[in-house]
Parts: structure tokens; C-alpha cells; sequence
């Protein structure tokens, strides 16, 4: 190879794992915005008043595209495009599955979850600077500068046809304007701005014991092709929903039925099933605990804080001392037995125990 060649090509290299001074200058002039994901807008963009916004995309198919990587149908369609690596980690799906996969890592704040899928700043572009401006209550008519107000084309940027998908999937074809009314989160008149619930703080301030560390810590090790998905897994299941559907219309309506007012997902009557932790104190939660994650990890599995050091989780008994549960019928009934048996006529499917427990994994 001739110098001038291994220049070139060590220069290449070089570039694709450093990020160019000159870049970085240029952004910082440019101030250009960056990703910090969907919790990051729930801060002010949830609860009945702002609309529900995080609720109803939480409660979306676009929340769990991300974890859609993980279905066989995946592995079929990563072989029809000749993906090399696996779903997760190939850019070509990534592009239309989450957000941000083709921006630089200084791009992304350390808020931001790939897991997210395709999230709020997917479609209105990347929110810093909308964040950092209504944090500092510069409540201009901003919005118009700083986010994108998407269009009829963005959707079709990603819902295209596709012969993978359509070999594999046999999906029914992409009716946008149907789309477009399903995935609706306007702003009430008389907005305001909302945010996720805290816990109701308890009298006493001593809990000893275990506490909830939430779903979002135990998938930092429970992921990937070794731990046969099981975050993604969970994450495509209706539990990892449970919270977010308090926050639809269906949920009010129910709510009616049973008596009660207000916001569900603030009402201890229907916490109690919908989330982790139900109606415990605050005290008995971890800081990276988050009553939005809906049904988690903990809610069958027990409290996490104690037993899961890599050491214990790898000793049987060990993490059973720790609160490690053991997984029984028992578990799943306080929810699941005689649920919504008030309200016959909002017909939920099946109130009853699935007879098959194993379905939850
Ligand atoms: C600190 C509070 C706060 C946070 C955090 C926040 N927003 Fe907003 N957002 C607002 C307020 C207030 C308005 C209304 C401003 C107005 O009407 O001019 C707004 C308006 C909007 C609009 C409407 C724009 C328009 O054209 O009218 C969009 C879209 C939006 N936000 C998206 C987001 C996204 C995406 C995020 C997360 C990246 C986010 N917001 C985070 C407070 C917030
Ligand atoms: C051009 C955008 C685009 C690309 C690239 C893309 N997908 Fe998709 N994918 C979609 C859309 C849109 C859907 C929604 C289903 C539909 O209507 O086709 C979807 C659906 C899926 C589903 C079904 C999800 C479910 O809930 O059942 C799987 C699995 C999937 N894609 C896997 C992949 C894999 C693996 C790759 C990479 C090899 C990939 N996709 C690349 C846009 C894309
Ligand atoms: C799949 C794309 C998509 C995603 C994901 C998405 N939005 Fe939107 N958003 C839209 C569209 C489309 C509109 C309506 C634009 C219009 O009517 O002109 C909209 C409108 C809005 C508005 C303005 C509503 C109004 O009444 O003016 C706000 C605020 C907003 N979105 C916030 C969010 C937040 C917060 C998230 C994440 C929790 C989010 N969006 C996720 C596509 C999306
Ligand atoms: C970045 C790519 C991307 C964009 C942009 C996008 N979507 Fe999607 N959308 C997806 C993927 C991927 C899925 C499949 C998720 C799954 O099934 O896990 C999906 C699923 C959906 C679904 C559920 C389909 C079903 O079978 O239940 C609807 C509805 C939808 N999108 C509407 C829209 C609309 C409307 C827009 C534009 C405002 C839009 N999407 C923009 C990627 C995108
Ligand atoms: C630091 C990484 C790590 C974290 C965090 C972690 N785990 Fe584990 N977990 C492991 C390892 C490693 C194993 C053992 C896997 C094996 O031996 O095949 C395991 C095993 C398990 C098992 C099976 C154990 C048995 O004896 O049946 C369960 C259930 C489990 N973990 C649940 C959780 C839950 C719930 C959380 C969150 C509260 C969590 N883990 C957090 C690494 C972790
Ligand atoms: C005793 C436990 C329990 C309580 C209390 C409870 N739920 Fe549920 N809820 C469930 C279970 C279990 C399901 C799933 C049932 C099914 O799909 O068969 C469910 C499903 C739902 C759904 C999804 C329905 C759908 O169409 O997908 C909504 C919405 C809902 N509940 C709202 C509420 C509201 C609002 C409250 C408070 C008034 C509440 N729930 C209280 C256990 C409970
Ligand atoms: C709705 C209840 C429920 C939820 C939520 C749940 N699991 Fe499980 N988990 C189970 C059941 C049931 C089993 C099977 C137990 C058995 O066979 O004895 C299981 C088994 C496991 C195992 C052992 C798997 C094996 O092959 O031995 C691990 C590890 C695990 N779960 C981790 C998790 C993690 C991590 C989460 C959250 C991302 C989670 N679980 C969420 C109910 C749940
Ligand atoms: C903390 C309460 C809670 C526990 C514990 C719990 N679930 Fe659930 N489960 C729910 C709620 C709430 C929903 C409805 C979520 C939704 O539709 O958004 C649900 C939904 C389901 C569904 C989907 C039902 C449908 O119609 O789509 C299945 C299956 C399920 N749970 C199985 C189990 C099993 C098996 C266990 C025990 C290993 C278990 N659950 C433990 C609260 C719970």
C-alpha cells in the first residue's frame, strides 16, 4: 500500500471513532439541539390537563418498536435484508425502529433511551433547547422554531412498503389518515402543563428492607440474546402498558363505571394493579424507580435493591434470601382475580387468571 493510501485509510478509521474537534466547534456554534428523550417531555407533556400526550404514546405500538427487534418475525426479516448483525444493532432497522440511530453520541443526553423506540422527538426533532427554554418558563410562542410539527410525509418515511415486512409480516396496508387519527394527542383548550406522579409519601419514615429499583435497572444486565430478551420482552407485554392505559379515554370511562373520579392515574384504586408497587409508600422505592414503567420485573419477582448484585443474582439461594420471589399463581391473582368484575359492561376480554403463567416471559 502506498503511503498516500494508508493515510487515507488510517484517517477513515481514526474518523469513525473520533469525533473531529472541528465537529464538535461546529455544533457548539451552531448550538445545535440534542435528544433527551421521551420521560424528559413527560415532565410538563402528561396527566389530563396537557392532553396525555406521554400516556398515549406510551400506550402505542411506537413505544415498543424498539423491542418489536426481538420477535422471531425480526430475525426473518433481518435475514431478508441481509442484515449481518443482530436487529438490535443494525442501523439499516434502527432507522425506523428508535430514535437517533444515526446521530453521534454527544447527540444523545444520558436521559435518552434507545428503548424508547420511536419517541416524541422521532417526529418533532431533537427538544434541548425546547426543554431547557420552558424549563426557564421563557414561555414564548416558541414551539415553531425549536420542534418540528410533523407531516403526512415524515409517516410515510417509515411506513412504506416494504417486501420484507410484507412477506413476513402480512401486515394490512398502512391506512395514513386512519394512522394519523390513531396516534392523535392534541392539546385540550385550557391546556396546561402536567407531569408523572409522585408516590404518596407514608407517615412513618423507617422501611427497612428491600425496595423497588424498577424495570429500567434490572434490563440494564437482563437484555440481549443471553438473557433471552427478557427486557424487550416485558416491554412488548401489556404490563409494561398497565400505567399508560390509565391515562386513555377507555380508562375514564371505566373508571365511571367503577365510581371513580378524578385521574386514574393518581387514584390509589386503580394503582393498586396497575403498577409495580401499588399503593406503598414512597419510602419504599428507589430513586431509579418509576411508577410509569406500569407492571414490572418487581411486581412478580420482588423488591430488587437487595438481590441484584451480579454475585447474588447468580446464587439460587442467595438471591432468595435477598427477596428474590419465587413465581406462583399467588403472585398474579391479587391483580388479576375477580378485576374489573364491577364494571361487566366495559368488557374487558378476560378478568380471569391466564391459565398459562409462563406467558409473562
Ligand atoms: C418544562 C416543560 C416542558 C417540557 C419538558 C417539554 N415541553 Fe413541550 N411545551 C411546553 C409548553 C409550555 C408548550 C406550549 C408553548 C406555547 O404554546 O407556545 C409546549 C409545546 C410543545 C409542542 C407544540 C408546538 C406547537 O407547534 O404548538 C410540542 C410539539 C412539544 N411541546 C413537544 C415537546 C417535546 C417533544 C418535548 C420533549 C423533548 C417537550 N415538548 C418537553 C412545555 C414543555
Ligand atoms: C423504512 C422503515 C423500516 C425499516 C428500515 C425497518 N422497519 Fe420494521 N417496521 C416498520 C414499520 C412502519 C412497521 C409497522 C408494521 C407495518 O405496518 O408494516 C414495522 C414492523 C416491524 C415488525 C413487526 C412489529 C410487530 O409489532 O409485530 C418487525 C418484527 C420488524 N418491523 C422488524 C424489522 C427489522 C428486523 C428490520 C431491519 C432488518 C426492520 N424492521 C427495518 C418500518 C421499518
Ligand atoms: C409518530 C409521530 C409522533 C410521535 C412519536 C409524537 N408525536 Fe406529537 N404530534 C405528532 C403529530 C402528527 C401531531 C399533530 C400535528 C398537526 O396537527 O399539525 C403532533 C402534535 C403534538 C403536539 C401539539 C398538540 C396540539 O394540540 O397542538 C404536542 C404538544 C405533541 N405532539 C407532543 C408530543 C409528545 C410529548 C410526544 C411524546 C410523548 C409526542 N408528541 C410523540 C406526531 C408525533
Ligand atoms: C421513525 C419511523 C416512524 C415514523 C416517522 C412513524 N412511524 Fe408509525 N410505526 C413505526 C414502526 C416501526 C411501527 C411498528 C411498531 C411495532 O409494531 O412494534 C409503527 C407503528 C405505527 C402504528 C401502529 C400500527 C399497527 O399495526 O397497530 C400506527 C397507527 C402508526 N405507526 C402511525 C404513524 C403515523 C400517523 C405517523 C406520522 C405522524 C408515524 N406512524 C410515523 C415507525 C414510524
Ligand atoms: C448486575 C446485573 C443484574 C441485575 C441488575 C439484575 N440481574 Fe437478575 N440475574 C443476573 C444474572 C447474571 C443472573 C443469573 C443468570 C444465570 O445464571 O443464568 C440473574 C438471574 C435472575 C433470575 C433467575 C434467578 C433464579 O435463581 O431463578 C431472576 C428471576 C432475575 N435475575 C430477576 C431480576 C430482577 C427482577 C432484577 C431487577 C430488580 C434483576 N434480576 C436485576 C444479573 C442481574
Ligand atoms: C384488582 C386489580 C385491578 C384494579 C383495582 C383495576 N384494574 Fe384495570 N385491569 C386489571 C387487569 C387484570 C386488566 C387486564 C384485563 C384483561 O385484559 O383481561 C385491566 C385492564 C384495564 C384496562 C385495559 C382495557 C383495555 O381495553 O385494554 C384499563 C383501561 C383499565 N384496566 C383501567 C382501570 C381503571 C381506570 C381502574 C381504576 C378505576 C382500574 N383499571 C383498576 C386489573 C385491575
Ligand atoms: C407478570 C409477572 C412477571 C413479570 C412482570 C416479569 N416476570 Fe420474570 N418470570 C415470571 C414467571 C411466571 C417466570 C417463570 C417462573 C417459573 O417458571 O418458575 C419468570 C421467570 C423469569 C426468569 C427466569 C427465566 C429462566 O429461564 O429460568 C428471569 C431471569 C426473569 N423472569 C426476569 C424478569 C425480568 C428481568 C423482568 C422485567 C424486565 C421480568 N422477569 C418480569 C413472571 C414475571
Ligand atoms: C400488580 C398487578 C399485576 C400482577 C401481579 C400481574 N398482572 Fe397481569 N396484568 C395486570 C394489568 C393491570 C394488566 C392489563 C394491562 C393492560 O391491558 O394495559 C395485565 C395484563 C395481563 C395479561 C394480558 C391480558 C390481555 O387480555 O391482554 C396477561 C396474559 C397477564 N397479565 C398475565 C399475568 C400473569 C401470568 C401474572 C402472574 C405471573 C400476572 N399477570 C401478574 C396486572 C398484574
Amino acid at each position: 500500500m502506498s503511503l498516500r493510501v494508508r493515510v487515507l485509510v488510517w484517517s477513515l478509521i481514526l474518523r469513525s471513532f473520533y469525533i473531529q474537534p472541528s465537529q464538535l466547534r461546529a455544533a457548539e456554534a451552531h448550538n445545535e439541539p440534542t435528544y433527551v428523550g421521551a420521560r424528559v417531555c413527560a415532565e410538563c407533556h402528561t396527566g389530563p390537563a396537557s392532553g396525555n400526550q406521554y400516556s398515549l404514546w406510551l400506550a402505542s405500538k411506537h413505544s415498543q418498536s424498539y423491542a418489536a427487534l426481538t420477535k422471531p418475525e425480526a430475525e426473518q426479516i433481518a435475514r431478508l435484508s441481509g442484515a449481518r448483525q443482530e436487529p438490535e444493532a443494525t442501523v439499516h432497522c434502527l432507522s425506523c425502529h428508535s430514535s437517533a440511530a444515526n446521530a453521534e453520541p454527544r447527540q444523545r443526553q444520558r436521559t435518552y433511551r434507545i428503548e424508547d423506540g420511536v419517541q416524541c422527538e422521532t417526529c418533532h426533532g431533537p427538544g434541548s433547547e425546547h426543554v431547557a427554554r420552558q424549563r426557564a418558563g421563557t414561555r414564548s410562542p416558541c414551539c415553531r422554531e425549536e420542534l418540528r410539527r410533523p407531516t403526512k410525509q415524515l409517516c410515510l418515511r417509515c411506513h412504506l412498503q416494504q417486501t420484507s415486512h410484507a412477506v413476513v409480516l402480512k401486515a394490512r396496508a398502512f391506512d395514513l389518515e386512519q394512522a394519523w387519527r390513531e396516534i392523535a394527542h392534541p392539546r385540550p383548550t385550557g391546556w396546561q402543563m402536567g407531569g408523572i406522579p409522585e408516590l404518596p409519601a407514608s407517615g412513618g419514615n423507617q422501611h427497612p428492607g428491600p425496595k423497588y429499583v424498577g424495570a429500567y435497572t434490572c434490563g440494564q444486565c437482563h437484555r440481549g440474546a443471553r438473557f433471552n430478551h427478557q427486557y424487550s420482552r416485558w416491554r412488548r407485554s401489556p404490563h409494561a402498558r398497565a400505567w399508560a392505559v390509565l391515562g386513555t379515554p377507555r380508562a375514564r370511562e371505566i373508571a365511571r363505571e367503577e365510581g371513580v373520579d378524578g385521574d386514574p392515574q393518581r387514584d390509589p384504586r386503580c394503582l393498586r394493579c396497575h403498577t409495580t408497587v401499588g399503593t406503598a409508600p414512597r419510602q419504599l422505592v428507589a430513586s431509579t424507580y418509576e411508577i410509569d414503567e406500569g407492571v414490572g420485573c418487581e411486581a412478580c419477582h420482588g423488591p430488587g435493591s437487595e438481590y441484584m448484585t451480579e454475585a447474588i443474582m447468580r446464587d439460587r439461594q442467595a438471591a432468595r434470601r435477598n427477596g428474590l420471589r419465587e413465581v406462583s399463581k399467588e403472585v398474579c391473582k391479587p391483580c388479576h382475580e375477580n378485576a374489573h368484575a364491577k364494571a361487566p359492561r366495559a368488557g374487558l376480554s378476560s378478568p380471569a387468571l391466564p391459565s398459562n403463567i409462563q406467558w409473562a416471559q
